[in-house]
C-alpha cells in the first residue's frame, strides 16, 4: 500500500477547543487555503449546539462561504437529526457522526448514552436517505477512555458493525486523549482489517502522550490509509480532561513523503499555511516541522 489519504481536522477539532472564537471571516480563509494544498478531506465545523461549542457557532456561516474544490470532501461533525438538518441546509459532502465506545465520555460528551447515540443515528440515517451526504461513524475513546481506562475490543467490534448497519460508508477509530499505543493499534487494526477487508477505515490520533506518529506508522502496517490530522498539531476535546492536539498534519505529510509514501499534499504550502495560522492564533503551536524545518532544508556553512 503506498497511497495515504490525508484529512485535516484542525477547523473543527483544532478550533473547538481554542480559547479564543477565531473570526468567521478567517476559519474561511484558513479552510481555502487548506483546500489548496491537496488534502482529501477537510473537517469544515460542527453542527452541534452553541452552548456545547461556542466556538463553531459560525458553522452555517462557514460552510457556505468557503470555495469547494473538486477533489476534497467538506464533512462535518454531528451528534443528532438537529445536526443532520443543519448539514444538509448546508450540502455537506458528509456527515461525521461521533459516539465514544465509553459511556461515561459518551454522557460527558453528548449528554446521552452510546446506545441512545446510536439511536440517533438511526434517525439520522432515515433522514438522510435519498439525499447525496455520505455517513462517516466515529467512534471515540476506541483505545482507552480518561474516565473508565482500558476499553473492551469486542464492543469497538459491535460498534464499528452497528455503524455499517445504519448505513456509514466509512469508520473513524479516534484516540480522543493519546491512550493508544503503537502495539494497539496494530492489533486492534489487524481485527478490523481482517473482519471488514474493503470499509474506508480512518485512524484519528491525538498526541497527548508523543506516541501518534509512532501510531501512524501501525496503522499502516495493520492495512490503514486514512488519517485524521490538524494544522499545527492544534485540536482537543473540551469534554475529556487533559486532552491535547492532534497528531500534526504538517508532520505527518513530512514524515510519510520521506518515506516514499503517495500523497496528494503539497508540504512547503502546508507548512506555509501553518506558519501563517500559528501568527494569527499569537500563540505557538505544537507542531514541529514549521519550527525545524524539513529535513532536506540545509545550512550554510556560516
Ligand atoms: N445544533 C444546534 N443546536 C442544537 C443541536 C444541534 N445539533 N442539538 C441540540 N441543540 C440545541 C437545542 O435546540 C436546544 O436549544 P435551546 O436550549 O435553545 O432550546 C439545546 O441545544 C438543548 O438541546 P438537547 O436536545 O436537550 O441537547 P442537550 O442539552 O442534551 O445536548 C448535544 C446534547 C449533543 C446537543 C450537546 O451535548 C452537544 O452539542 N455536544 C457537542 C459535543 C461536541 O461537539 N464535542 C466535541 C467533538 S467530539
Ligand atoms: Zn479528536
Amino acid at each position: 500500500m503506498n497511497r495515504i489519504y490525508i484529512q485535516e481536522v484542525a477547523a473543527r477539532d483544532g478550533l473547538q477547543i481554542e480559547d479564543q472564537f477565531v473570526p468567521t471571516e478567517d476559519k474561511v480563509k484558513l479552510i481555502n487555503k487548506l483546500s489548496e494544498t491537496g488534502l482529501d478531506k477537510i473537517e469544515v465545523t460542527s453542527f452541534v449546539s452553541p452552548k456545547a461549542v461556542p466556538n463553531l457557532r459560525d458553522a452555517e456561516e462557514v460552510m457556505t462561504q468557503i470555495d469547494r474544490h473538486p477533489g476534497v470532501t467538506y464533512t462535518t461533525l454531528i451528534p443528532n437529526v438537529k445536526g443532520a438538518e443543519r448539514a444538509l441546509a448546508c450540502q455537506a459532502d458528509e456527515v461525521n457522526l461521533v459516539a465514544s465506545v465509553s459511556d461515561t465520555h459518551n454522557m460527558k460528551n453528548v449528554r446521552r448514552t452510546t446506545d441512545e447515540s446510536f439511536t440517533n443515528f438511526e434517525q439520522i440515517s432515515s433522514y438522510l436517505k435519498g439525499s447525496k451526504i455520505q455517513i462517516n461513524g466515529t467512534l471515540a475513546t476506541t483505545f482507552g477512555c480518561p474516565f473508565e481506562g482500558e476499553i473492551d475490543e469486542h464492543r469497538v467490534m459491535t460498534l464499528i458493525d452497528r455503524y455499517i448497519n445504519i448505513g456509514a460508508a466509512g469508520v473513524t477509530l479516534a484516540d480522543t486523549t493519546g491512550m493508544a499505543t503503537p502495539k494497539q493499534v496494530y492489533e486492534l487494526c489487524r481485527k478490523v482489517r481482517r473482519q471488514w477487508p474493503d470499509l474506508p477505515i480512518t485512524l484519528h490520533f491525538h498526541n497527548t502522550r508523543g506516541m501518534g506518529l509512532a501510531n501512524v506508522m501501525e496503522g499502516i502496517r495493520a492495512g490503514i490509509d486514512r488519517y485524521d490530522a490538524s494544522l499545527g498539531g492544534l485540536g482537543g476535546c473540551p469534554f475529556a480532561p487533559g486532552a491535547t492536539g492532534n497528531i500534526c498534519t504538517e508532520d505527518l505529510v513530512h514524515m510519510l513523503s520521506f518515506m516514499d509514501y503517495e500523497l496528494n499534499v503539497d508540504l512547503d504550502q502546508l507548512i506555509a499555511v501553518s506558519k501563517d495560522f500559528e501568527q494569527q492564533l499569537g500563540r505557538e503551536v505544537p507542531g514541529q516541522v514549521m519550527k525545524a524545518g524539513k529535513i532536506s532544508d540545509l545550512f550554510p556553512v556560516d
